[in-house]
């Protein structure tokens, strides 16, 4: 089964992207940790989101688990379709359940980067963000770690999350910038970075789109995909209908 992509498409990392994008964060244990509580049941919300759904663009982190997504992300979908856009965050650790902690010194990042690509199954990520900005390390470092690795092959694309237009700016002197990560939906709907980003033909990328369940998928969704043809929104679930309702809402707000 090949069904079109929910919300579009948006060019992205050599690949056409579907615009609802699937969110791997919660599928893991409780607090963002470990693994998660129904391993089954979460391959099979990454298999359908695919194979039944379209969806042809998956979101995840090593710090999401840690590492226990990139894993069943590999579990559940290697060997990768082609179509089909696998991202991941690098540059944040998790000493302990509620610590998430910017790290971005180049050598942590290059080894991040392999593990990162050992656990996803692959020798290639499609897209590489840097998970949060380490204010102890030149920006510059950081990003030309990224754009080291985009040079030796291990990853297709440079993107950004949680950044600031200042950050932006900067980063883009740098290294090419294909995508940007933010929180943006309906209840916190200002990012100036939206038009920032559709000036500069980057990929904007809204994460926590439904407000952690806040509002209801299709006005949600309908929203983001209202903001721009270069706007997707990642959103996550760990259940099989709740993903079809945001399939669902993805074809409506395309259309609205
Ligand atoms: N770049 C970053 O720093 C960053 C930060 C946070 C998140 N993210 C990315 O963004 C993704 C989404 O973020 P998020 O999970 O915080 O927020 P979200 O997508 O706004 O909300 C997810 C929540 O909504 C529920 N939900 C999903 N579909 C639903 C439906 N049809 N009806 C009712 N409830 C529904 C889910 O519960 P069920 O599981 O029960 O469906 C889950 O609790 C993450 O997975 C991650 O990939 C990135």
């Amino acid at each position: 089964m090949n069904p079109q992509a929910p919300g579009g498409t948006i060019a992205l990392a050599g690949k056409n992207a579907s615009r609802l994008v699937l969110g791997t964060m919660r599928l893991t244990g409780p607090e963002l940790w470990g693994a998660a509580p129904d391993p089954n049941l979460a391959r099979r919300v990454l298999r359908d989101a695919v194979h039944e759904h379209g969806i042809t663009h998956i979101d995840t982190a090593d710090a999401y688990g840690p590492h226990t997504v990139e894993e069943l992300v590999r579990g559940a979908l290697a060997p990768y379709p082609a179509e089909v856009l696998i991202a991941s965050k690098i540059g944040m650790v998790r000493p302990s359940p509620p610590q998430w902690r910017p790290l971005g010194r180049p050598e942590y990042l290059r080894a991040a980067c392999e593990l990162t690509l050992r656990r996803l199954g692959t020798e290639r990520l499609d897209l590489c963000y840097l998970h949060r900005v380490d204010p102890d390390v030149p920006l510059a470092d950081q990003v030309g770690t990224l754009a080291e690795l985009r040079d030796q092959g291990k990853i297709g694309a440079i993107g950004l999350s949680k950044i600031t237009a200042e950050q932006l700016a900067e980063a883009r002197r740098h290294a090419p910038i294909a995508a940007v990560q933010n929180q943006l939906n309906a209840n916190e709907p200002e990012d100036p970075l939206v038009a920032d980003c559709a000036a500069a033909g980057i990929a904007y990328l809204a994460f926590r789109p439904l407000d952690v369940g806040r509002l209801a998928p299709a006005a949600a969704l309908g929203f983001l995909f209202g903001l721009g043809p270069h706007v997707a929104a990642v959103a996550g679930t760990g259940d099989l209908g709740h993903l079809r309702q945001l399939v669902d809402a993805a074809r409506t707000g395309a259309r609205a």
